[in-house]
């Protein structure tokens, strides 16, 4: 097993009525900017039950962060945070309001030139301003890790960030939140989370037999309450199994000690950054035509997901298939495409795939995947069949 350090210092409050805990969490006296999204919070209540809990505290507050949290806006709200003096935030929405959140912890203490010194140089956050967050979308795992991603669409740009100091203080995840969800954002959850446990399970074999049990159970969990969270959101335990599913796939436990891949991530945001396609859809269309490819490398882990988690039996070459299979066509049942041509706006067959190499490549050298053996003309073989 590969050696690991694992921190794990946010606070989680989960289950019914869990905004009740708000209140204690946030140091008194705190000047309190709540964030949030484009008002679904409005809608479902969430954002009343928010307000009742921090009454007392100074409260401001910043609507408007949109899915895939956009640069821009974000300053608007820095400003704020410098203007009014904040020295608390909650974020109060799904990944995207956590992640914008985390961004504007770093840069209301960034002492350089420019914030965006923080996505362009990559600068990791070692202290950030203090948040806590209320969770109203299972799927990132943002609640519980210190990552985050921001968009800057006027650049094609969507960028990683993150460090030590970018874990919320506290997180409130309530699953009868999941019940105003619409179709869309609850099979985005699922592939989004299933895609988290695979990235940091289907590598290769290792040692990590405690690591692929726990990703095997979050998978197979997944596969058992997908049909049903779509059918009847408002049933809470599916609903309390999908957040907690969700939370687990990212919250750093299952990445300690093994490898990990992220290429589907890496080649999906330049997909979102240049098509603005839902994160969770550009992991659909990258997963089946990714591990086609690398069926190779990949072949053992496949087979041991084919025989673990489906139940099936065969050579490593017909469970490898058999597993891809599996995958899409439960991408499928959840009415998520798997090719980029299902979108539309997309650029002809011969530009697309192009274009998003291109795009990653503007940041970064192609170098992708757990054996760092995906490059420019892999990427580009890869997306020419997910086209
Ligand atoms: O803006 P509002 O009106 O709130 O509507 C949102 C938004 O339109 C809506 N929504 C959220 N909760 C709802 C709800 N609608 C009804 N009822 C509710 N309870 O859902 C829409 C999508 O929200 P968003 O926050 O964008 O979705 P998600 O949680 O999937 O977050 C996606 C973002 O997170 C990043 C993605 O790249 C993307 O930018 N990720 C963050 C990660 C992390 N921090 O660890 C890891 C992931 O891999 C991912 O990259
Ligand atoms: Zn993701």
């Amino acid at each position: 097993m590969i050696n690991f350090n694992l921190q794990l210092p946010v606070h989680l409050f989960f289950g019914k009525d869990a905004h009740k805990n708000i209140a204690s969490q946030i140091p008194s006296g705190s000047k309190v900017l709540v964030t949030y999204g484009g008002g679904s919070i409005k809608s479902n209540g969430v954002y009343d039950k928010v307000m009742a809990a921090l009454e007392g505290f100074d409260v401001v507050e910043f609507g408007g962060i949109e899915a895939n949290p956009e640069y821009d806006t974000l300053l608007r709200a820095l400003d704020i945070i410098k203007k009014e003096n904040i020295t608390f935030m909650l974020a109060v929405g799904g990944g995207s309001v956590i992640d914008g959140t985390k961004f504007l912890s770093s840069a209301a203490l960034y002492q350089g030139e420019s914030p965006w010194d923080i996505l362009q140089k990559g600068i990791r956050t070692e202290v950030g301003l203090p948040f806590g967050t209320v969770l109203t979308l299972p799927a990132t795992g943002s609640e519980m890790n210190s990552g985050a991603v921001i968009s800057r669409k006027s650049m094609n740009q969507k960028r990683p960030m993150g460090g030590p100091g970018l874990f919320p203080k506290f997180s409130i995840c309530d699953p009868t939140v999941v019940a105003s969800l619409p179709e869309r954002q609850l099979s985005n959850g699922i592939v989004d989370a299933f895609t988290h446990v695979m990235e940091q399970y289907m590598t290769y074999p290792t040692a990590a037999t405690l690591q692929d049990r726990i990703s095997e159970g979050i998978l197979a969990t997944l596969i058992e309450i997908a049909p049903k969270v779509m059918k009847d959101p408002s049933d809470y335990d599916t609903a309390a199994n999908f957040m907690w599913c969700c939370n687990m796939a990212l919250n750093g436990i299952i990445q300690k000690g093994v490898p990990t891949d992220w290429s589907i991530h890496a080649l999906g945001h330049e997909i979102t950054a240049l098509y603005g396609i839902d994160h969770a859809r550009t992991l659909a269309i990258v997963l089946p035509s990714m591990y086609r490819y690398k069926a190779d490398k990949k072949g053992a882990k496949l087979a041991q997901f084919a025989e673990r988690v489906l139940g099936l039996s065969g050579s490593e070459a017909e469970l490898a298939t058999k597993a891809v299979d599996a995958i899409e066509n439960f991408f499928h049942s959840l009415n998520v495409p798997t090719k980029l041509s299902a979108y539309e706006g997309m650029d002809a067959a011969d530009k697309a795939p192009i274009s998003i190499v291109e795009n990653l490549e503007k940041v970064r050298t192609i170098k992708l995947g757990e054996h760092g053996d995906i490059l420019r003309d892999d990427a580009l073989t890869v997306l020419n069949s997910a086209y």
